[in-house]
């Protein structure tokens, strides 16, 4: 499926695989995130099928999108789960995944998220409905937790000892390796402050390795997302396996490399290299370490989901000003973030179009378009989803579809202003189903709706 097959114009409006968007919406209002079923599908299987050679084991990022149904879906499809956090950990549960089929990545993980990691016993989801079919207390612990700092490392062993089990750890590994994406998705430079520096790593494993309330399994490294090129992957794989080699050496077994995500989509057509060149790439390097047992993990979450949603929002009102014309709609940067935090360019055009088909373009180059700013109706200049695009002139009361929001759009989404979380809905050929209902103000306001008074423990008295 080519980057947005499953997102069509028919008949002068946009469909979701069979159905038309203008329906979705009048059942589920606006702002919504709109995901295909099949389009999920279609790039699981491409990443699959391209990284075959390498057996590898796809943990889906569940950062990306993270929503309970995408979530099974993904676990449907075969993948286990990477989750950074102890709620994404139960979320992951919860949607049918197995433990030990997961790994717990992260920079911060506090001591309650690894003790959770490693007994089901501290989860989280007291009074969640629906639980009764799965018990927490019966889950084991995770296949791998990644540990990015020594002190974290201390912390995994603590709670093993203290729990009686014995966690299958990888270090990640800072590569110091430019990924040529944005300064804040940058997360493999010495400056980030995400791994281990690489030198470092073959004492640690010698500190560590050898039976600290640990197993030390393998190796972990993220560099970026999107990393919209080859050759900086193969530069990070290059440097883990110059740590293998010196590990091995040095009496170590790595069983493990966790390769990360970060595989590119197309924002615009023909962006990023296919994702078949990475794979060219890249086994190569790994093909034979394969074949001697090495078990290769990655962490795919953008290139399976980004392409697979869309926003649809509706204009609230249309503002001509002298140079350009202000689209004001009802999503902003509390809906999709991405262009406020990273500039990130997302194809922007109105639902309803009869014209030749749009592609995903930064200048469609079509006759009669003006040039617009499509804003939210956030207060901040910064709020807006796409500026300066030449689009077809609009009214109040237009949907327009934002692309390529199917990861890091709804995860990502903030209650700024008092906006409640936009609907989810997925699509799956002529069946769209409401996968998230929108968030109403009065769960917004829940928890602030009573105050109590802290009770303070009494100050030591100093004698
Ligand atoms: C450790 C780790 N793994 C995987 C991912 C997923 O990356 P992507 O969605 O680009 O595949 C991220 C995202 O930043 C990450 O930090």
């Amino acid at each position: 499926m080519k980057d947005i097959e499953a997102f069509r114009f028919q008949d002068g409006v946009l469909h979701a695989d069979g159905i038309a968007v203008p329906q979705i919406v009048e059942s589920a209002g606006t702002p919504t995130y709109i995901y295909s079923a099949p389009a999920i599908r279609a790039a699981y299987q491409r990443l699959d099928k391209a990284f075959s050679p390498l057996r590898v084991r796809f943990q889906y990022a569940v950062k990306s999108s993270p929503n309970l149904h995408l979530c099974r879906l993904m676990h449907d499809l075969g993948a286990g789960m990477d989750v950074v956090s102890g709620g994404e950990l139960d979320r992951a549960w919860l949607a049918g995944a197995s433990t030990a089929d997961m790994v717990f990545a992260g920079v911060g993980k506090s001591d309650a998220e690894i003790r959770s990691a490693l007994d089901g016993r501290f989860h989280t989801l007291d009074g969640v409905p629906g639980l009764e079919e799965r018990e927490p207390e019966q889950r084991g612990p995770v296949g791998i937790l990644n540990a990015e700092s020594t002190s974290e490392l201390e912390r995994i062993a603590y709670w093993g000892t203290e729990l009686g089990v014995r966690p299958r750890v990888c270090l990640r590994v800072n590569p110091d390796v430019d990924p040529h994406t944005h300064e804040y998705t940058t997360t493999g430079k010495e400056e980030n402050k995400f791994g281990m520096d690489a030198p470092l790593i073959p004492d640690i494993f010698d500190e560590w390795g050898r039976d600290r309330g640990v197993d030390l399994v393998g190796l972990h490294v993220h560099i970026g997302s999107p990393v919209p090129q080859v050759e900086p992957y193969a530069e990070a794989v290059e440097v883990l396996l110059g740590l293998v080699d010196e590990l091995e050496r040095r009496g170590h077994k790595i069983e493990v490399l966790d390769l990360g995500g970060g595989w590119p989509i197309n924002y615009v057509e023909g962006q990023v290299p296919p994702l078949e060149d990475y794979a060219k790439r890249l086994i190569p390097l790994l093909g034979e370490r394969v074949e001697n047992g090495l078990q290769v993990l990655m962490e795919p979450g953008r290139f399976i989901m980004a392409n697979s949603g869309i926003l649809v929002t509706r204009v609230q009102h249309v503002k001509k000003g002298r140079t350009k014309t202000f689209v004001i709609c009802d999503a902003g940067m509390h809906t999709l973030i991405r262009p406020a935090l990273y500039r990130a360019f997302h194809f922007v055009w109105p639902v309803s179009w009869a014209g030749e088909a749009p592609r995903l373009l930064e200048d469609p180059g079509l006759p009669d378009l003006e040039i617009c700013d499509v804003v939210g109706p956030i207060c901040e200049t910064g709020d807006f989803l796409a500026r300066n695009r030449q689009l077809p002139p609009m009214e109040r009361g237009d949907l327009v579809a934002i692309f390529s929001a199917g990861a890091y759009g709804m995860s990502m989404v903030s209650n700024y202003n008092d906006h409640g979380r936009p609907a989810e809905v997925l699509v799956d050929g002529d069946r769209a189903t409401l996968i998230n209902e929108r968030q109403a103000l009065a769960t917004v306001l829940a928890t602030e709706r009573t105050a109590r008074e802290l009770e303070l423990p009494r100050p030591t008295v100093e004698s």
